[in-house]
């Protein structure tokens, strides 16, 4: 099974394969924290001010709710997680690597071959302290940006995979956290306290990358979020995995398992959407998807709507890869502190000294393919294979569309569409891939990106329901419960 196609089935519940991993601790861990007094004693003083940090910026109410998560228990796919009602201040936040693989080496760059590094290689530390920052920003930032969603949640199954999200996204920090405080001293203490200080948005301290800084005002900006943005951190942590400093690799191993939840509930809650715009449309007997004041009547949302919030999301997204040209990126690669995405399974020499790779830029007002030296094009390729991986949940809403006899279909914009960073930073490009002025910018794009009357139409659908079996009118019912549950479920039990 891929990561990927990943859901909530009876296979994520306890099976007998327990790694030894200590769930009686203060911080649950299969690291053998008691061994290690000194680490232990910078988490256990980094703890209480997560969970100040968790009360300040996490999701705001519902914190004495009793919330049915799934908690990690143990790293084996096939039984890593419980579910239980849990008030969310007292979910078990741990410390879990994936199993060391015997014999691992470096898989790429110019130590590619040598055995894998168990601890920081000291010529890299800065760089890869760097990384671990930059990563580890994204997950508190998240939580931030969806803190006020739990309020507007259109059912109780949906508030309960928020929450699982925010949990899970809090769990990563504290991976993170531990790689900072065990390997790197008192830099990684200070990083791991302005991990908890930077918020989401703010002007005088924001959160490192762009996207992280913007609002998820809705949930349908959760959904898009949680499919195209933490797809984002399923390549980055991809990427990452592939790293020759092994604690790092075994770290974001686990996280991925984690996160192919996260887009699970970004693939099924915009699939839903479209699949209660297209009932409501077909009962009406409205066939033109465009139609949009009389789908919008039925309290839906339009199709094209949703296009515009995928572009936008798509959009942002895409500059979290960084510039396509990258000699930070080819540094990393080359020593073997991050890899490509499915590194192992890419049949070149892995260390890409002559190869070349062809990166899209604008040349004189056109787009021109230009073969650019491959380590170089590191951040290139991965936002190429971001992308495709992006495709196949399209595919699957484009088939509920199809199968509800609704012509309509969505595509993704081009790459260098509504983009600020990297080649096409600044530039004006449609979804088509047209290289625009200014002035035909200002008058298409309203077409292509979610405008005001978007937004008021969006945040007017946004009202809470929180009786168990019951969804808002946009929004139809998942196919499965988490974990198999009956669909009157309580999944929240509001306090
Ligand atoms: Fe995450
Ligand atoms: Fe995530």
């Amino acid at each position: 099974m891929s990561a990927d196609t990943l859901t909530e089935t009876p296979e994520s519940v306890p099976g007998d394969h327990f790694v030894e991993i200590n769930t009686d601790e203060t911080i649950p861990n299969n690291v053998a924290l008691t061994s290690d007094k000194q680490l232990q004693r910078a988490l256990e003083t980094w703890r209480p001010k997560y969970l100040d940090w968790w009360q300040d910026m996490g999701p705001e109410g519902f914190q004495t709710s009793k919330v049915y998560l799934r908690t990690a228990v143990g790293v084996d796919p096939a039984g890593w997680a419980k579910f239980d009602y849990v008030r969310m201040p007292e979910y078990r936040w741990g410390i879990l690597l994936a199993p060391k693989v015997e014999g691992r080496t470096v898989p790429c760059g110019r130590h590619k071959g040598e055995p894998a590094w168990q601890e920081v290689p000291g010529e890299y530390r800065a760089t890869l302290r760097r990384l671990l920052v930059v990563q580890g920003d994204t997950e508190p930032a998240s939580v931030e940006q969806q803190r006020y969603l739990g309020a507007t949640a259109p059912s109780l199954y949906d508030m309960r995979n928020l929450f699982q999200v925010n949990v899970e996204e809090g769990r990563h920090l504290w991976a993170i956290v531990y790689l900072l405080v065990k390997y790197f001293g008192k830099d990684g203490r200070e990083e791991a306290q302005a991990l908890l200080e930077r918020r989401s948005g703010e002007a005088d301290n924001p959160r490192i990358l762009g996207a992280f800084n913007e609002r998820t005002p809705d949930w349908l900006s959760f959904f898009m979020f949680t499919y195209f943005t933490d797809r984002d951190g399923k390549m980055q942590l991809a990427a990452l995995a592939e790293s020759g400093f092994d604690p790092l690799s075994r770290t974001c191993r686990f996280m991925l398992t984690e996160e192919a939840h996260h887009m699970f509930v970004g693939e099924t809650g915009v699939q839903r959407t479209i699949e209660a715009t297209c009932n409501a449309m077909n009962r009406a007997g409205i066939k033109d998807p465009n139609d949009v004041e009389a789908v919008r009547r039925l309290g839906v949302v339009d199709l094209p709507l949703l296009q515009r919030k995928a572009n936008f999301h798509m959009s942002v997204t895409r500059d979290l890869f960084g510039g396509e040209i990258s000699s930070n990126a080819a540094e990393s690669f080359s020593a073997g502190l991050k890899g490509r995405f499915n590194e192992a399974n890419l049949k070149d020499d892995h260390v890409l000294a002559d190869a070349t790779y062809p990166v899209e830029r604008v040349v004189d007002g056109k787009i021109v393919e230009e073969q650019v030296p491959a380590l170089r094009a590191i951040n290139a390729r991965l936002l190429d294979d971001y992308i495709k991986d992006c495709q196949g949940g399209i595919d699957r809403w484009n088939k509920v569309i199809e199968k509800a006899g609704i012509a309509f279909r969505f595509t993704q914009p081009h790459k260098g569409f509504n983009r600020r960073i990297g080649e096409f930073g600044g530039k004006r490009i449609s979804p088509a891939g047209e290289v625009l002025t200014e002035e035909q910018w200002q008058a298409r794009s309203g077409a292509w990106l979610p405008n005001a009357a978007d937004m008021t139409f969006i945040d007017s659908l946004m009202k809470p329901c929180r009786e168990p079996g019951a969804y808002a009118s946009w929004i139809a019912p998942p196919r499965v419960g988490i974990n198999n549950q009956a669909g009157d479920f309580e999944y929240v039990k509001i306090a």
